[in-house]
């Protein structure tokens, strides 16, 4: 029989392995319940016989209790920060400045990571234990955040391995994750508490906690990227002290990439800009690092960075700028959206001037007002949206704005509808309506009508030409020609680009129609399922039940729409235009992955991570993130790190970007026999 020491020792070893596996390695090899068995039969152990408690005990992550005040902690080797490159320019400059430093002669090396935003912090081991955390601070001092960085799961209380060295000390960075952020906002929304502004205000608001079980609550995560002191191990490189960080237990970046060519300095920073929009954390530039320690030894350091690093900085996604006037926008469905018009200004490249503000309880929410400074966001495609208002900014005369009572458009009363914030004109000929009708049938999604924009379509419907879409295609060119700043040439240049819409395929033309929540992915489906126009119109509700895609509340929407008399007349109206495009049977893509199992690792030079994983699962396979034996293929970039180890260890085929792509063009189907 195991003595209770033997079984604590061995709970606690399981139970760190366990949470080695899930929280590092991304492979759980347990369940919950089972996980939580072990767990409970420790605590319970431990209850009973806190002598055997291990220094490394998982219980250890929770439970502390609250303290005063924090402690100081004084960094052994000050934590520096980094110089910026704001551009592509200044990285080139930084390349250049490091090789002349270093003669021109010498071979160098480096290692680019995702620059994350969170919270600097440092982890220090003695003996292999974890024993003390603490803030990056001034650089110099920070504060002891022992207790709150024990929470977090991805931080081993104690390394793996052997001739582990008396001291590591290693640095990181604390985040919280997009999906963690919003559901612990939901939260303080529900409990009436404030909102944090981003994740990075919400991980430095937990990590400051004083009260541990706060901190415990908030699914933090870590990332670890930089040596502190470590006593009795050199490294030649930073790429082999990212191996061993890896070997201890520690969560390394898996876009962390070794480049070889300066070339590949500047790839890895625009791909890594792509990429930023599919990560659910958020990163604000990459940090390229000299890989040579010797070269960054005799670089060496500026007062607080070092000369043999940059952080790439992103273009910035949030600007500073002042709300004109919020104006109520009528959609084509008659809903009422406020929409701030901004002060214009550039962010991430492109001139922001209006940005949505949802509905009137979202403004009562953040209290918005005309004058407000405030705090936009513009993320990728995103549509621009209002972080946060400045109220220190806020004019002294300001009201809190209200949506008008009435169709600002129309001037019929608007209908809050019961257990929905939108609010509606009521009035189905609302020239509003209309006007934002015509325009969604015309987009670029839709019919494609090049030239027909906002401003000639309201003169369209002020002169009487168009009551509906289809009025498009009975229009004249003298008719057009009386119009204002209408001449010949672009009169006929218009019913030209009409004329030529009535080709589109049969998804554009379901998307043109503007059914209710039915937008390019779900009209692409119908389109498929349905082949054309009449059998969409008369599709029942049993039979859109049983397409895979469509949920009751889209089907629902396809019935009542094709139910309005006036929807079906238009429909009319378009086949006897000469719309009734059909879908050719077309073949399907080839299912080359049928059932199989792909992982991506490293930098993808081709696609972005996302378009890559698309491109299996359009082909019928599984794009997943950790490798496991289920993995079939594991296609790996360069910087592919402990994923790629993996899959060799457990005899998975691996594929280069070059041999994936190859794979795509055969359409073939694959073997998954080694070479
Ligand atoms: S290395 C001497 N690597 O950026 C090198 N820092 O502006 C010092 N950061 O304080 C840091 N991601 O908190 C490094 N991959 C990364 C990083 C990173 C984020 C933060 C870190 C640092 C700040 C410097």
């Amino acid at each position: 029989m195991k003595s209770v020491k033997e079984r604590i020792e061995e709970l606690t070893r399981e139970i760190n392995e366990h949470n080695y596996r899930y929280y590092v390695l991304d492979d759980p090899i347990i369940s919950d319940a089972e996980y939580d068995r072990l767990f409970r039969e420790l605590v319970e152990l431990e209850k009973k016989y806190p002598q055997y408690r291990q220094p490394d005990s998982p219980t250890q992550r929770i439970g502390a209790e609250p303290l005063e005040a924090f402690r100081t902690i004084v960094h052994r080797t000050p934590m520096l920060s980094l110089e910026n490159a704001m551009n592509e320019m200044e990285l080139r400059e930084f390349i250049r400045r490091v090789k002349k430093e270093l003669g021109n002669n010498t071979s160098v090396t480096w290692v680019g990571e995702p620059k994350l935003d969170g919270l600097g912090v440092e982890l220090i081991y003695e003996k292999g234990i974890f024993t003390a955390g603490a803030t990056r601070g001034d650089g110099y001092r920070g504060e002891d955040i022992t207790q709150n960085l024990k929470t977090i799961r991805q931080v081993p209380l104690k390394l793996r391995g052997e001739n582990i060295p008396e001291i590591v000390e290693v640095r990181g960075e604390v985040i919280l994750s997009h999906k963690n952020f919003e559901k612990l906002n939901q939260e303080r929304e529900k409990a009436g508490e404030p909102l944090f502004a981003n994740p990075r205000n919400a991980a430095a608001g937990s990590l400051r906690q004083l009260d541990p079980s706060v901190t415990a609550k908030r699914p933090l995560e870590i990332f670890i990227y930089s040596p502190g002191e470590i006593t009795g191990m050199t490294f030649e490189t930073h790429w082999d002290f990212l191996e061993q960080l890896k070997k201890w237990g520690f969560r390394v970046n898996p876009y962390a990439c070794l480049l070889t060519h300066d070339e590949e300095i500047i790839t890895y920073y625009n791909q890594m800009e792509k990429e930023r929009d599919s990560l659910d954390y958020d990163i604000d530039g990459v940090v390229i690092k000299v890989n040579e320690i010797a070269l960054q030894e005799k670089l060496g350091m500026r007062t607080r960075t070092p000369r043999w690093a940059i952080a790439g900085k992103f273009k910035a996604r949030q600007e500073t700028t002042r709300i004109i006037d919020i104006e109520a926008s009528v959609g084509r469905t008659g809903v009422i959206t406020p929409v701030a018009i901004l002060e214009p200004v550039e962010i991430g490249g492109a001139v922001v001037s209006r940005a949505t503000l949802h509905n009137q309880d979202e403004i009562d929410r953040k209290d918005i007002r005309i004058g407000d400074t405030v705090i936009v966001e513009r993320a990728g495609d995103v549509i621009p949206k209002i972080i946060k208002v400045i109220s220190e900014k806020r004019p002294k005369n300001s009201k809190p704005y209200h949506l008008p009572e009435r169709c600002p458009v129309c001037g019929s009363k608007t209908l809050r509808l019961e257990k929905n914030v939108a609010i509606r004109c009521t009035n189905i000929s609302c020239p509003a309506q209309l006007k934002a009708s015509i325009e969604h049938f015309a987009s670029r999604k839709g019919m494609d009508i090049e030239g027909l924009g906002e401003k000639i379509i309201d003169q369209l419907i002020r002169g009487n030409l168009i009551k509906s879409p289809a009025d498009l295609y009975r229009l004249k060119k003298e008719e057009l020609c009386a119009l204002e700043r209408f001449g010949e040439k672009s009169a006929t240049n218009l019913l030209k680009s009409i004329e030529q819409s009535k080709s589109r395929p049969l998804p554009a033309v379901i998307y043109a129609l503007g059914i209710p929540n039915t937008g390019e992915y779900l009209s692409r489906i119908l389109a498929e399922h349905f082949s054309s126009l009449d059998r969409l119109m008369n599709a029942s509700r049993d039979e859109l039940d049983t397409i895979e895609g469509i949920g009751p509340i889209v089907a629902e929407g396809i019935v009542t729409y094709f139910s309005d008399e006036r929807n079906r007349e238009l429909i009319k109206a378009l086949q006897a235009v000469g719309i009734n495009p059909k879908i050719e049977k077309q073949q399907k893509v080839p299912q080359i992955f049928e059932g199989k199992t792909v992982v991506f690792t490293g930098t993808l030079t081709k696609f972005t991570r996302d378009e890559a994983k698309e491109l299996v699962r359009t082909r019928g396979g599984n794009a997943t993130e950790s490798v496991s034996r289920k993995t079939d293929f594991v296609v790996a970039g360069p910087g592919a790190g402990s994923k790629l180890d993996k899959a060799k260890e457990l005899g998975i085929k691996i594929l280069t970007e070059e041999e994936f792509l190859t794979m795509l063009n055969n359409k073939k189907e694959i073997s998954t026999q080694k070479k």
